[in-house]
C-alpha cells in the first residue's frame, strides 16, 4: 500500500505526506490512505502555480460600474413596489420559496467556540441565531399557509454539533422534512512550497472549500433533488452571522420575478469606502462581486461628483437564486473558481512537533457562491436600508464594529422603531424585541398592539 501511495504521490512532490508511515498504526494508516486517495492534487498543483496569475483587481474595479439596482426610493414608490409585493405573495403563497442557510464557518473572529448558529444573540430572548432565522420562516409559512422548506450548511467542523443543536431543539419547530442540513466539502491548504501541510502524523490538514462547496454539497446530498420534488423554485440565500436578513420578503422576491433575474443580491449603500463588504459591479456588460479584500483601497474611496461612493452596492451575502439556475451551475461543475487565501495553520513538521505559527504560513483555497453572479441571467441588485437588513455578528468585544453587543443594540433599534411606528411608546433606552411569529412588520404589529400604551421595561412580544 505504501508504495502505491507513494506513486502517486512522487509526481506531485507530496511524498513527506508518508513520513510518519511506519509509526502509524493499520486504523491511522487506512485512514491516511483514504484521505490520499480522495484528494486531487493535480487540482491543488494547479491552483497553487497559478498564483503567479491573480486577477488584475485594480484594472477590474477603474472599469467597473454599477449594476442595474432597485433602490430604496424604487421601494418607497408605492405603486411600483406593491406591484412587486403582489408577485412576491404569489410566488410564496404557492409553496414556491425555499431558503437556504450558509453556517460552515467557524466563527473564529467571534471567539465562539460552537458552530456561529449557537450564538445567542437575541437582546432580551437570548434565542440563538439559528432559533431567530427559524423564528422568521416559520412566521412566514404561517402567513402564506405553507411550507418553506429550510436548506442549513455545514462544514466538516460544524456539522455534528449542528445537528444535535438542532435536534435537542426539535428544530425549534421546523417539520423534519422542512429542515435538510448538508455538510460542504475540505480542501488541503499548501505552505509557500506548495506542499500539503499535516494536522499530525496521520492526518493531512483540510478546512472547508468556501460556501462556493455549497453547489457539489447540495447535489451530492439529494436536496437539489428535494427542492425539485416540493416545487421550490426561488431560494433565499443567506449567512448564518446576519439576524436581520429579510427570509421571504415578498417585496424583495417581487422585484426579482419582475426582472427575470436568475440571482438577485441584496445591498446597502456603502458610506464608509473600507467597511469589510463585497461590492456588486458591472465589468463590460457582466456583474461581479469584488470582495473586499481584494478591492483596491484608491478604488474603494472614488467618488461621484456629489461626494457619494462611486462604487456603493455593498454585498450583504443575502441572494435570491432560481433553482433552475443552480441546477445548471452545478451540471457545470467547474463553474465556481478557487480563491487564495494566506491563512496561519498549525502544521506537524518533519520531526513530527506541532508548529503554531506566528504569520500566515499556507494557502488555502475556497469558492465563493458569489462567483455564479457572472453566470446569471438579468441579475439585479436591490438596496435595503442597514437598520432593516444587516447587521451581522463578526467580531468579539472590544472590536469597534459587528460585535454581538452592535447587533443586540440594531435589534432593539429597529423594533423600537416598528413598535414607534406602530404607534406605541418606547420610554427611551427600554430595550425591546419582536419575535416575528408575534408580528412580521408594523403592519401585524400595529393590528396586534392596543392604543396608547406605553412600554418603561424591557419586553419581549412572543407568539
Ligand atoms: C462575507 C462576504 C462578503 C460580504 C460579507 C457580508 C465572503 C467571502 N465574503 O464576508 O462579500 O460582504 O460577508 O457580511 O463570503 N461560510 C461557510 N463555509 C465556508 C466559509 C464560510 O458556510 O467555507 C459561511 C460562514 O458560516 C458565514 C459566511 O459564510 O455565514 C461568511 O463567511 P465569513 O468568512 O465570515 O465572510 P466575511 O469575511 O464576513
Amino acid at each position: 500500500m505504501k508504495q502505491q501511495l507513494e506513486n502517486l504521490l512522487k509526481p506531485y512532490q507530496q511524498t513527506h505526506l508518508l513520513q510518519f508511515w511506519d509509526k502509524l498504526d493499520a486504523k491511522q494508516q487506512e485512514t491516511l490512505a483514504d484521505q490520499i486517495q480522495n484528494i486531487d492534487f493535480a487540482l491543488i498543483q494547479k491552483l497553487y502555480q497559478s498564483s503567479s496569475s491573480d486577477e488584475s483587481w485594480a484594472e477590474m474595479a477603474s472599469a467597473a460600474t454599477v449594476p442595474p439596482a432597485i433602490t430604496l426610493d424604487d421601494f418607497a414608490d408605492s405603486a411600483s413596489c406593491n406591484r412587486a409585493i403582489e408577485l412576491g405573495n404569489e410566488a410564496l403563497a404557492h409553496g414556491r420559496v425555499g431558503m437556504i442557510l450558509v453556517a460552515g464557518g467557524q466563527g473564529s473572529r467571534l471567539g465562539f467556540d460552537h458552530p456561529k448558529g449557537m450564538f445567542r444573540i437575541g437582546p432580551i430572548s437570548d434565542r440563538s441565531l439559528f432559533e431567530m432565522h427559524i423564528d422568521l420562516i416559520r412566521a412566514r409559512s404561517h402567513q402564506f399557509g405553507v411550507r418553506i422548506p429550510l436548506y442549513v450548511m455545514t462544514s466538516p467542523p460544524t456539522d455534528e454539533e449542528t445537528k444535535q443543536f438542532l435536534a435537542e431543539h426539535s428544530n425549534f419547530g421546523l417539520d423534519d422534512d422542512d429542515l435538510k442540513i448538508f455538510c460542504q466539502g475540505t480542501m488541503p491548504a499548501v505552505d509557500q512550497d506548495g506542499k500539503l501541510l499535516m494536522e499530525d502524523k496521520a492526518t493531512i490538514f483540510a478546512s472547508p472549500d468556501g460556501h462556493g462547496g455549497m453547489l457539489a454539497a447540495l447535489a451530492k446530498s439529494g436536496c437539489l433533488g428535494h427542492m425539485q420534488e416540493r416545487g421550490i423554485q426561488h431560494l433565499f440565500y443567506g449567512q448564518v452571522d446576519n439576524p436581520l436578513i429579510q427570509i421571504g420578503s415578498p417585496a424583495l422576491l417581487g422585484y426579482h420575478l419582475q426582472s427575470h433575474s436568475e440571482m438577485t443580491s441584496q445591498v446597502i449603500r456603502k458610506t464608509d469606502p473600507l467597511q469589510k463588504v463585497g461590492v456588486v459591479v458591472m465589468i463590460d456588460g457582466v456583474a461581479r462581486i469584488i470582495e473586499y479584500s481584494d478591492l483596491p483601497e484608491e478604488n474603494a474611496r472614488e467618488t461621484n461628483p456629489d461626494g457619494t461612493l462611486r462604487l456603493w452596492p455593498g454585498s450583504i451575502a443575502f441572494h435570491i437564486f432560481e433553482a433552475d439556475f443552480l441546477r445548471r451551475a452545478v451540471a457545470n461543475a467547474d463553474s465556481l473558481p478557487f480563491h487564495r487565501a494566506h491563512k496561519k495553520v498549525a502544521f506537524v513538521d518533519s520531526t513530527g512537533q506541532t508548529i503554531e505559527p506566528a504569520t500566515a504560513n499556507a494557502i488555502k483555497f475556497e469558492k465563493f457562491i458569489f462567483d455564479l453572479l457572472p453566470l446569471a441571467r438579468n441579475p439585479i441588485v436591490c438596496e435595503v436600508d442597514p437598520a432593516d437588513g444587516f447587521c451581522a455578528v463578526k467580531n468579539a468585544a472590544p472590536a469597534p464594529t459587528e460585535t454581538p453587543q452592535h447587533v443586540k443594540q440594531a435589534i432593539i433599534d429597529l423594533h423600537t422603531r416598528w413598535l414607534t411606528e406602530a404607534g406605541v411608546k418606547v420610554k427611551p433606552g427600554t430595550p425591546v424585541e419582536i419575535n416575528p411569529l408575534f408580528a412580521l412588520d408594523v403592519e401585524q404589529l400595529s393590528r396586534k398592539m392596543p392604543p396608547n400604551i406605553t412600554i418603561e421595561r424591557p419586553t419581549y412580544f412572543e407568539a
